[in-house]
């Protein structure tokens, strides 16, 4: 048997370009031939570029769009399955995702997007149900020959935490349980879209639903079978010259480049919620563009977000809250005091419709089992006091 299998990389209906993959790693090893440069992964290589740039660029945009190394989970998951990487289990699903509409169709085969593609075709719940598995569990997919009927966009969604998509009244809706040690990050994601709400910036609505007993929060997809997500992370990469390319009047410059000039407005109304939960982790891949998959067109900046990791989530005594002032953040800046600094304009953030927030907090935190509310009070404490600062903030710019 050749140890290779050839696949073509489709975008929709579009080859994109032809592929060797390793039989046994499922890694992508060679480019045979491309066929559609203006339809490549977004800033995964460019046209002049040697073959090797290229293959390296493919392999580093095919193992991003994997699960990561530092999902919770990921011994557990290859275990279920019975393989040895992720990539594996992605290209028994195609390489499908709900996330782009790039896939990999195997040589000679015949299939089209509208047959596969998880909006307008069912995936597995019970295969994605591994995705959520934290223990030891039955191994029930553990043959090969079984994985091949498996159909699931969880291999290809990223971030650390455990997690798996589920379809609600017919939307793919994303639940991710919590990290820490008292999972306070699956409230916060709740707490945040009743912010959002008020502040009526446009964002992903997550609510607090029990698996289990465990705590998740739940969002729909903000993706259609017409759009797709490029992340902070892949735009830079792909439209950035020079060293100082993270930073960010160069993002905004990209937005610009793009044709999105409304954008920057949207960023900063971002930086500016970040600042006032207090969040550590907008990375570049917890933002990003939105764009037509069919005509490439960039349409705006994606809705907020992952927003969990916010609101004191890792300090684990609640009497430290208050002695905390200033709050390390991503990911323009080291801490949020200097972040806010790039915003000039705030005159979209109301911060007179969040300052009577008590309630929300309460019921929320409370949902969770044997959260203390002391730590509730220290939270909404210090939520006040960034409402205050914020509002330094803008008195003076
Ligand atoms: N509602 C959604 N619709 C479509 N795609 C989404 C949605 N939410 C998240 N994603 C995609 O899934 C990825 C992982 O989700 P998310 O960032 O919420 O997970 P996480 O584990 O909290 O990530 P991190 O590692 O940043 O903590 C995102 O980077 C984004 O590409
Ligand atoms: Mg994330």
């Amino acid at each position: 048997m050749s140890p290779y299998l050839q696949h073509t990389l489709m975008h929709k209906d579009i080859p994109v370009m032809d592929i060797k993959v390793q039989n046994n790693t499922f890694l992508f090893y060679d480019i045979i031939k491309i066929y559609s440069y203006e339809h490549l992964p977004f800033g995964i290589f460019k046209k002049n570029d040697s073959n090797l740039a290229k293959l390296t660029g493919l392999y580093k945009w095919w193992s991003s769009r994997l699960i990561p190394d530092n999902r919770l989970n990921i011994r557990h998951i290859l275990d279920e399955f019975g393989v040895s990487s992720i990539s594996q289990i992605a290209i028994k699903s195609f390489g499908l995702s709900l996330i782009d509409h790039y896939w990999v169709k195997p040589k000679n085969s015949d299939l089209k997007w509208q047959n596969i593609n998880f909006y307008d075709n069912p995936f597995s719940e019970e295969a994605n149900n591994v995705f959520l598995v934290t223990g030891s569990g039955n191994r029930r997919f553990k043959n090969q020959g079984e994985i091949l009927g498996i159909k699931t966009p969880d291999s290809t969604t990223g971030g650390a935490l455990i997690k798996k998509w589920t379809n609600i009244d017919g939307i793919p809706c994303l639940c991710k349980f919590g990290h820490g040690f008292i999972l306070q990050d699956t409230a916060n994601e709740t707490i945040a879209s009743l912010i959002l709400d008020k502040l009526r910036l446009d964002h992903v609505q997550y609510s607090l639903k029990f698996f289990k007993k465990e705590p998740m929060s739940v969002c729909p997809n903000f993706l259609t079978k017409n759009t797709e997500l490029i992340s902070a992370e892949w735009m830079l990469r792909g439209l950035s010259e020079g060293s100082d390319q993270y930073n960010y009047d160069n993002f905004v410059l990209i937005l610009n480049k793009l044709g999105l000039t409304k954008a920057k407005a949207r960023l900063d109304d971002m930086l500016a919620f970040d600042y006032l939960i207090g969040n550590t982790d907008r990375h570049r891949n917890n933002f990003g563009i939105i764009r037509d998959s069919n005509t490439l067109e960039p349409l705006d900046l994606a809705p907020i977000f992952d927003n969990g990791a916010s609101f004191w989530l890792d300090i684990r005594d609640h009497d430290d809250i208050p002695l905390i002032n200033d709050i390390r953040c991503f990911p323009f800046a080291d801490y949020h005091s200097e972040q806010i600094k790039f915003i000039t304009d705030f005159s979209r953030i109301n911060l007179k419709s969040i300052t009577d927030m008590e309630n929300d907090f309460y019921n929320i935190y409370n949902k969770l089992i044997n959260f203390p509310s002391k730590r509730i009070e220290a939270i909404y404490n210090g939520f006040k006091k960034r409402i205050k600062l914020l509002e330094k903030i803008i008195e003076n710019t």
